[in-house]
């Protein structure tokens, strides 16, 4: 565990300098060194003041890609194997030893157990041993303010610039966990509009891969087929669920999807591959290519449609609501990007005929800060921290898969 202790400095490096630099305009800076193992990738970072991202690591877990979704048995396996090596690289890109970190933050729910121990065994050893504070996490509310990272200085400048954050602000927040619409007044005060019922959105994304026989996770997958494919060839549901409701349900979708596959099987338009089945003819061949991208465009779009109309709901019944971020691993999707966007900004949001509101719409600065990462951990504890600095002990936190917002 040397590397823990050395202080590893590269010349010239041009983020480290622009560090030290801000660093100097702040009375006190805070660095945290951020866990993250609540599914199947193992999340190490640091980050600076809730915003600055000085190192951001991510071990993604390809084994589960052969079973379709996660084995949590795997899971737990290798978060356990990966965690020391992700550390030791996240601690080597910000140039730190782990004595430089002010304080820790480690994910304690929601997720599967057995992955969340991994994490927080680590940091609160880490804790006990260097006798540094530690800040435990709920996944989601990380989720929601991942769209802090890399947008400039907190608390009060953050707040008051032109074109940064006005509350209230309608959340959604989209991953294979999970599904939801949040009403944010403040980065930590939330209120939970609506949520889905059953599948989670990206589970969805993952399932229709799974049946198409392509790979997982399947979102990026869907998404790329989607692009080549006809999104009016099949009409998938689109469960509204009433007028009013702000929730969501995916199953339905998900088993039109399969009901549509089994048919084009019954009539050969479709042959699922199989790993020993390679080849196929070539009218068999571009048959599949164009079922599946149909597929993939028609399902995506069942998907967008249920965004667009749930995010219209929202904001007809708040007309006090200033900005909508799309955060979680769904918000990758180009797609939902730009029809959520296209009903946000360009002409405004129209609650009426006569009635044109304009609203911010965002989505995290990078990709990276879509999908499960270890910088919206820090980032939230940053805000948490803010609040009240009393959360912060030097503490053993324990796993809680079922932790709420
Ligand atoms: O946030 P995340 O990394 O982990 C959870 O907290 O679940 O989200 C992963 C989910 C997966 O279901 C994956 O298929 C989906 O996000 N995803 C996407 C895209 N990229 C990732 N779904 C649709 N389109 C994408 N481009
Ligand atoms: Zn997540």
């Amino acid at each position: 565990m040397i590397f823990l202790f050395q202080k590893k400095q590269r010349k010239g490096d041009e983020r480290f300098v622009f560090c030290e630099k801000v660093k100097n305009s702040y009375a006190e800076s805070v660095k945290i060194l951020a866990f993250e193992t609540s599914c199947d990738d193992t999340a190490v970072a640091i980050v600076e003041d809730g915003t600055r991202v000085l190192s951001n690591i991510r071990v993604s877990q390809v084994e589960h890609s052969q079973f379709g979704g996660v084995v949590p048995e795997i899971a737990a396996r290798l978060h356990a194997e990966n965690w020391k090596g992700a550390l030791e690289k996240c601690l080597e890109e910000a140039s730190l030893t782990v004595e430089d970190i002010d304080m820790i933050a480690v994910t304690a729910g929601p997720g599967l157990q057995t992955s969340l121990l991994t994490g927080t065994t680590a940091a609160s050893f880490l804790s006990q041993f260097f006798h540094k504070k530690i800040i435990p996490v709920q996944h989601i509310r990380g989720h929601i303010n991942s769209i802090i990272l890399d947008r400039g200085p907190l608390p009060d400048s953050f707040l008051e610039r032109e074109g940064e954050i006005q509350f209230p602000v309608l959340v959604l927040t989209v991953s294979g966990g999970h599904t939801d619409m949040f009403l944010q007044s403040s980065f930590t005060d939330i209120q939970r509009l609506g949520g889905t019922l059953d599948d989670a959105a990206g589970e969805a994304f993952d399932k229709c891969a799974k049946m198409l026989g392509l790979g997982y996770p399947g979102g990026p997958i869907v998404s790329r087929e989607a692009e080549k494919g006809d999104k009016k060839r099949f009409r998938f549901p689109r469960p509204y669920l009433g007028k009013e409701s702000l929730d969501f349900s995916f199953s339905g979708i998900k088993a039109a999807v399969w009901r549509e596959i089994e048919a084009a099987k019954e009539t050969s338009t479709f042959k699922l591959q199989t790993s020993n089945e390679k080849i196929l003819n070539q009218i068999q061949h571009d048959q599949n290519e164009q079922f599946i991208a149909d597929v993939c465009a028609s399902f995506e779009q069942a998907v967008v449609d249920v965004f667009v109309k749930k995010v219209a709901r929202v904001l007809s019944r708040y007309p006090e609501v200033k900005a909508v971020h799309f955060t979680g691993g769904v918000s990758a999707n180009k797609a939902i990007r730009k029809a959520l966007e296209d009903l946000c900004v360009g002409e405004g949001f129209k609650p009426s005929r006569t009635e044109k509101r304009k609203i911010s719409f965002r989505v995290p600065a990078k990709f990276e800060y879509c999908t499960d990462n270890a910088a919206m951990i820090a980032a939230e504890a940053f805000l948490q921290y803010q609040k009240n600095p009393e959360i912060a002990q030097v503490q053993f936190v324990d796993a809680n898969p079922r932790l709420g917002v």
